[in-house]
């Protein structure tokens, strides 16, 4: 019989938001933690990461909400493990939208996030609960959308970028996106206007770089 054990990467709050997406698609979340200390003292079944060469049968997430660290775990154990999408039943998405994102791996879709239409998204990237993506958007691999963040449409975030709790990213146009560089940081409640740089943080209204 096929198991329905999901293991998920990471303890901490976004290991516990993957938890609640997979025990609402009916699977048994497993824990990967980063060392033996952790064991026992979730509520949740746990294994040290050191074994996990003793768990190759059930796909993974990797709940952990940094987009750097999240990368660097999935080129550790991409060639040994499989990953896996998680999407929580309540997401709705729009025209062939679910089938594009079946594509990618590693996405973690959690309660009440929107997708619209005609939206490409990279690998193991988090949209936590209530995010609001919009038509004509474009995501890279490992990008960390917060809870109810709002992408308007014709937005461009590229890989490794943090997108912080209730920040809105207004629209760009169809001939020219609205980009967020890589590896950059929008802070919570940020409204974002103009384009942003790679490798920097912004925040406000008007949102301004800050480092
Ligand atoms: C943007 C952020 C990463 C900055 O963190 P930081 O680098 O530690 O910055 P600091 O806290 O030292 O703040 C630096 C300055 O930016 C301001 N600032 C920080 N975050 C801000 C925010 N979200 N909105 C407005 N101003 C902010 C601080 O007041 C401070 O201003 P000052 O220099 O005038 O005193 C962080 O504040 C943030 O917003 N994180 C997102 C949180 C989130 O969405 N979590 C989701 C979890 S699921």
């Amino acid at each position: 019989m096929k198991s329905n054990r999901v293991g998920i990467f990471g303890t901490a709050g976004m290991a516990r938001e993957a938890c609640d997406v997979a025990m609402a698609l009916g699977l048994s979340p497993v824990l990967v933690s980063k060392d033996k200390s952790e064991s026992g003292l979730l509520d949740f079944d746990t294994i040290p990461e050191a074994n996990i060469h003793h768990y190759l049968d059930m796909p993974y997430v990797i709940g952990i909400g940094e987009c750097a660290l999240r990368a660097k775990i999935a080129a550790r154990y991409g060639k040994i493990i499989s990953f896996t999408n998680l999407i929580h039943p309540s997401a709705t998405f729009g025209d062939r939208q679910i089938e594009k994102i079946g594509n990618q791996k590693g996405v973690i879709i959690c309660a009440g996030v929107r997708f619209t239409h005609n939206i490409e998204v990279g690998n193991f990237c988090i949209f936590n609960l209530n995010a609001t993506i919009s038509h004509d958007v474009v995501i890279g691999d490992f990008v960390t959308i917060s809870p109810q963040a709002c992408l308007l449409g014709n937005v461009e975030v590229q890989e490794g970028t943090w997108i912080g709790a209730a920040a809105v990213v207004n629209q760009g146009c169809e001939i020219s996106k609205r980009i967020i560089g890589r590896n950059t940081v929008i802070g919570s409640g940020a409204v974002v206007l103009d384009n942003c740089d790679s490798d920097a943080t912004y925040v406000g209204v008007p949102a301004r770089r800050i480092s």
